[in-house]
Parts: structure tokens; sequence; C-alpha cells
């Protein structure tokens, strides 16, 4: 069992001008199974390379436990590491893949046995414990590859984009399975990933980084509702948040966000940090959840009350996506399945103006 913590860690690879990890400061702690996610390039596989020992630190520092592991060779930093493409032997059975790392440290053959076995329970493949990897599915090989990080009982996973290589189907019922296996497990896990589903439904914290740098470290729920900044905003939540400029309107002392084809009123409590910015440009971040059809809700008036053209209608089964145009902006609202406005009609939607964002369009942080 072990917490981590890097120091402001930072990574220049050689011959390059830029820090690809810059000034990263992160506690994890014990048991806890952390996400770091991010576009593709913004630096977590060299973070988590940097953890795993696998590629040197250019600056800052690496604790495990107590233990400060920059000099510390990665065989002996007690962790195992799983990647997204999976590498296991090809002229190696299952058992042998598994077993594999164990026999290089020389664990006697009882106790390899044993682990080998357990592994295999947890992770339902016994049945395939003979065969060699060219018989078995893409899941069933990253199955076994987590195998083989098992066996090692490691004090900290690192998973790479384990699932990245499965369909949309197997990536599903692994995300379960590692659930699972974090439950039983109860040792420490830092999870790459770009999906932003991946990480919002299996870290206990979630960390957003853009080009090398944290942008926001907290709970999934924080993240989805009280976003640090325009970028994490638009990242996390699916279809993404609707991003509209507009500029803040202060007129018989009251305060508007002003789009230009439509106005809608601000909450009392939002007004005093969006007064800096009347005259100003901002703009406005709303959840397609958060607009509703007039038409189905109560709390609809003239302050939060917005024409717009409905461009397409895309029923998904569960929930209507409406593609909706004001003549300036382009957004889209998630309403109930009994939603069917008709194409290229103006409907009245309303703002949840409760759950708005506001962020600074040259700085990008969230004003409130
Ligand atoms: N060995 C390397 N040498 C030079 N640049 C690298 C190397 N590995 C990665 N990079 C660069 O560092 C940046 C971060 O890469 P990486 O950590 O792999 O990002 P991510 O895992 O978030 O996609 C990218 O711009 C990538 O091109
Ligand atoms: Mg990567």
């Amino acid at each position: 069992m072990a917490s981590i913590r890097l120091e402001n860690l930072s990574k220049i690879y050689p011959g390059a001008a830029a820090k690809v990890v810059a000034n990263v400061n992160l506690e994890v702690g014990d048991k806890e199974f952390i996400v770091l996610v991010g576009p593709s390039g913004c630096g977590k596989s060299t973070t988590l390379r940097m953890i795993a020992g696998l590629e040197p630190v250019t600056e800052g520092k690496i604790w495990i436990g107590d233990r400060l592991v920059n000099d510390v060779p990665a065989r002996d930093r007690d962790i195992a590491m799983v990647f997204q493409n999976y590498a296991l032997y090809p002229h190696m059975t299952v058992f042998e893949n598994m077993a594999f790392g164990l026999k290089l440290r020389n664990y006697p053959k009882v106790e390899i046995e044993k682990r080998v076995h357990e592994a295999a329970e947890i992770l339902n493949v016994h049945k395939y414990l003979n065969r060699r990897p060219g018989q078995l599915s893409g899941g069933e090989c990253q199955r076994v590859a987590l195998g083989r990080a098992i066996v090692r009982k490691p004090k900290v996973f690192l998973f790479d984009e384990p699932l990245s290589n499965l369909d949309a189907r197997m990536r599903v019922t692994m995300r379960t399975e590692i659930h699972k296996l974090r439950t039983r497990l109860q040792t420490t896990f830092i999870y790459v990933t770009h999906d932003q589903t991946e990480a919002m439904t299996m870290g206990n914290r979630i960390v957003i980084m853009k080009n090398g740098a944290i942008q926001q470290c907290a709970g999934p729920m924080t993240i989805y509702d009280k976003p640090a900044n325009k970028f994490v905003a638009g990242f996390i939540g699916t279809p993404p948040i609707n991003l509209i400029k507009g500029a803040i309107l202060h007129k018989d002392r009251k305060y508007y966000f002003d789009e230009g084809k439509f106005r809608v009123k601000l909450m009392d409590e939002m007004s005093g940090f969006l007064a800096p910015y009347a005259g100003k440009d901002v703009i406005l971040g709303v959840r397609s959840e958060d607009i509703y059809d007039k038409l189905f809700v109560s709390e609809a008036s003239a302050d939060n009350t917005v024409r717009v053209t409905c461009e397409v209608v895309e029923p998904l089964g569960s929930d209507v996506y409406l593609y909706l145009n004001s003549g300036k902006n382009t957004f889209m609202a998630r309403v109930g399945a009994h939603n069917r406005p008709e194409v290229n009609r103006d409907v009245e939607v309303v703002f949840d103006m409760r759950k708005v964002h506001f962020f600074d369009p040259e700085t990008e942080t969230t004003i409130i």
C-alpha cells in the first residue's frame, strides 16, 4: 500500500525546448484510484512513465510512500504498469505470460503457480491458461496483461490507456471489471485515459491536464458542476457544454447576459461576480441538459426564455437532442424523449440560470 506525491514535476525531452510536463504537483492517497485525463499529447504518458521510473525526471521529486524514488530504478519501485498495447509474448501460453515477471524475479515455483491461479480466477481467464495470445480476443489479451500486473502484488498500479485498443462494448465491460478489481485489490491506482467517460466513471478524483499542466484536480461531480476553466468545462461531458459568446448588460439595476439575439437575466447571486464585466464580453457555458423545452417546464419567464430556430432533431431513444440556432450562436439542448419540435421552426427554450457558468474570454478561467 502506498501514497504517491509529485512535487513540481517537470519533463523536457532532450533537444526539445518546452516542458511536456510542467510543474505538476499532485498527491495520490493510499488506495486511491486517480485518473489522469486530457487530450492526446498533453503529457499523461510521460508523467506516468516518470512515476514508473521508465523516463528520467528533468525537475522535481517523486515520492512513493515516504521514499524519494527519483534515483530508484524501475524494477525496485514496486510498481506494475499496464499499457494500451498489451504486448504479450506470442510464443508463450497465457500461464507463462502471467508467470514471466515472477520467474525473472526468482519466485519459487509453488508461489508462482498460486499467484497465477489467483489472478486467473479474479480475471476469469482460467480456461485460457494453456492458450497462446494468438488464440484470444483483444479483451482476453488485455485481461492477461492485467493478470501479469496483478501477480506481482505491487504497491501501485499504473495504467496507460489500457482499454483504448478494445471495441466500444468491450471497453464498457472491462471498465466494470477494473472497478471490481480495484475493490478487490485495495491498492493505489493511477489510470491514464483520453476518454472523459472513463475518467468520470472510474476516478475517485480526476486530474485534467492540458499542455503538460494540471488544469483541475477534484472529484468527478465537482469537475462537472464547478469546472475551473473553459477547457475543463468543454472537455468533460457529452455532448460537450454549449459555449455561447455574448456580453454582460447592466440595465435598470439588473444584470443580463446579452447574446445579441437574445437576453437572459442573471441570478442575483451571480450578479456580484459579473458586475465588473458590465459592458464587456464573456462566454456563457450551459450544458445541454440545462436547457429545457418551454412547453415542459413551469419556471419559464421572460427572464430565462429564448426564442431560437430548431435546425435538427435527433431522437436517441432515452433523450432527444435539439440543434438550435439563435442567428448568432448554435447550441444544443438535451430534452426528454417525448419532445419532438418541428424542424426549421422557432421554438422557445428555457435556460436553467442556476446551472450556467461564465468564463472570461481572455484568461478562459471561470468567473462563476
Ligand atoms: N521520447 C520522446 N521524445 C521526445 N518527445 C516526446 C517523447 N515522448 C513523448 N514526446 C512528446 O511529449 C509530449 C507529451 O507526450 P505524451 O506524454 O506521450 O502525451 P499523452 O500520453 O498525453 O498523449 C508530446 O508532444 C510528445 O510528442
Ligand atoms: Mg499517452
